[in-house]
């Protein structure tokens, strides 16, 4: 196989396909199912990508129960893990139980970096930079963007970093990016101020890009919960016993890494849904996210205690970079219908969002994971997956999932032996 193609980016998306197909000597099916995607969702996601053959679909899903800051909400949520929707939607049932989440932002402030070595004084450059920052903020806030909608250049930093290759120095615009998620304004900045940046310090910059530590632009929320509605019959544990073992979950994520990380995996379940869903950068808010929660020791981003009361008090705190304008967000048509759903008129309340969905998603993985275990929900709809797998017919799926639950024997050789006893 040659993966030379000449121009590839300028032929038509059938004739790209066609390519891909002959050259990857790909199968009948395997064809078809390029063919078979939406023609409607191909012209929206051609704009968004380079050479393009098709468009692979997630499911897309809506949590139920969210009542956030007051206001009752539908979440969109896409993705392919099972679980995960239903899981969030637990999650904001027990917060419900006092009114739901409660949230509240840092500021929709985002950093642009400005590198700069082959410094003799590093830190005399760093110095020259703050007594120029009015300058430089100027010369940022002249780039025509942001400064109109109210937003803008804010503040202008400068530190020195020791590097494996010497000693450099950072410069940090701070930029108000307000309803945009701002990636493409503040690079627009960082590259115009970068020649000005050179002529203060005296040195060679290098890269002029964002940080996706967006620790400006911070999210919480945070939710009560009741003991008594964590309660296991299965287990036969009281309301007070899973709280607790909530919490002791919670701590071990505080002392191990690697226990902090699939606790933050599944925060991002339910942020990354979301922002699948409204076509925002998931990526960026996984990159902030972990960067994060590492700026001490690697961390777990919310957090467990008990009130006086007895009450289970959840909360999260995590950068969130997002906007409700630009980007893919409302150029796909999906994506546009995700936010007319979700009904949030700021990048701000559209961030606080995102933190209750974390919140919730990481609130029913606790209360499984420390009641009944993670398996037991996880099963039901494993089960099915494994049902259709098998080739069971359509009207005999639920039952065969239902029966290999409940003999906790999951396993495409016996959803086929239930095939052919039903069959028969
Ligand atoms: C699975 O996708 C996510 C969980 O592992 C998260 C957790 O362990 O907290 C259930």
């Amino acid at each position: 196989m040659d993966s030379r193609i000449p121009r590839f980016y300028d032929k038509s998306l059938g004739k790209r396909r066609q390519i891909v197909a002959d050259r990857c000597s790909i199968s009948e099916d395997a064809y078809e199912a390029l063919i078979d995607t939406d023609e409607r969702d191909l012209g929206a996601v051609e704009r968004l990508s380079e050479n393009v053959i098709g468009a692979i679909s997630f499911p897309l899903s809506v949590a139920t129960n969210f009542r956030i800051d007051g206001d009752d909400r539908l979440i969109p949520m896409a993705i392919e893990e099972s679980s995960v929707v239903a899981a969030a939607s637990y999650g904001a049932k027990l917060a419900r139980e006092t009114g739901g989440f409660t949230t509240s932002t840092s500021g929709p402030y985002m950093i642009g970096q400005i590198q700069v070595r082959n410094l003799s004084d590093p830190h005399g450059a760093t110095s020259r930079v703050f007594e120029r920052a009015g300058e430089i903020r100027a010369k940022a806030n002249d780039q025509g963007v942001l400064v109109s909608h109210g937003g803008g250049c804010e503040d202008v930093t400068a530190r020195v970093v020791d590097t494996p290759n010497g000693e450099m120095a950072v410069v940090h615009l701070v930029v108000n990016v307000q309803n945009a998620m701002g990636a493409n304004a503040v690079n627009t900045m960082a590259e115009a101020v970068a020649p000005m940046i050179e002529d203060v310090t005296g040195g060679e910059t290098i890269l002029s890009v964002l940080s996706n530590l967006a620790d400006c632009r911070i999210a919480r929320a945070r939710c009560t919960i009741p003991p008594d509605v964590l309660r296991s019959e299965k287990r036969a544990l009281s309301g007070e016993a899973v709280r607790d073992r909530i919490v002791d979950a919670w701590a071990l994520a505080v002392g191990d890494p690697y226990r902090a990380a699939t606790h933050n995996k599944g925060i991002f379940n339910g942020m990354d849904a979301l922002a699948v869903a409204t076509m925002n950068d998931w990526r960026a808010i996984e990159a902030g996210g972990h960067a994060f929660a590492a700026r001490d020791d690697y961390g777990p981003l919310s957090t467990y205690e008990i009130d006086t009361e007895g009450n289970l008090v959840c909360s999260i705190e995590v950068p969130v970079q997002v906007g409700v304008v630009g980007g893919a967000t409302r150029n796909h048509p999906v994506a546009n219908a995700s936010m007319e759903i979700l009904d949030a008129n700021s990048a701000e309340q559209l961030s606080g969002i995102f933190a209750a969905v974390g919140l919730a998603e990481n609130i029913a993985s606790m209360r499984a994971l420390a009641a009944e275990g993670i398996q037991a929900g996880h099963m039901k709809l494993h089960a099915k997956n494994v049902a259709i797998e098998a080739g069971a017919p359509e009207e005999l799926i639920d039952e065969i999932a239902a029966q290999m639950v409940a003999d906790d024997d999951v396993r495409a050789a016996r959803a086929r032996e239930l095939i052919s006893e039903l069959n028969r």
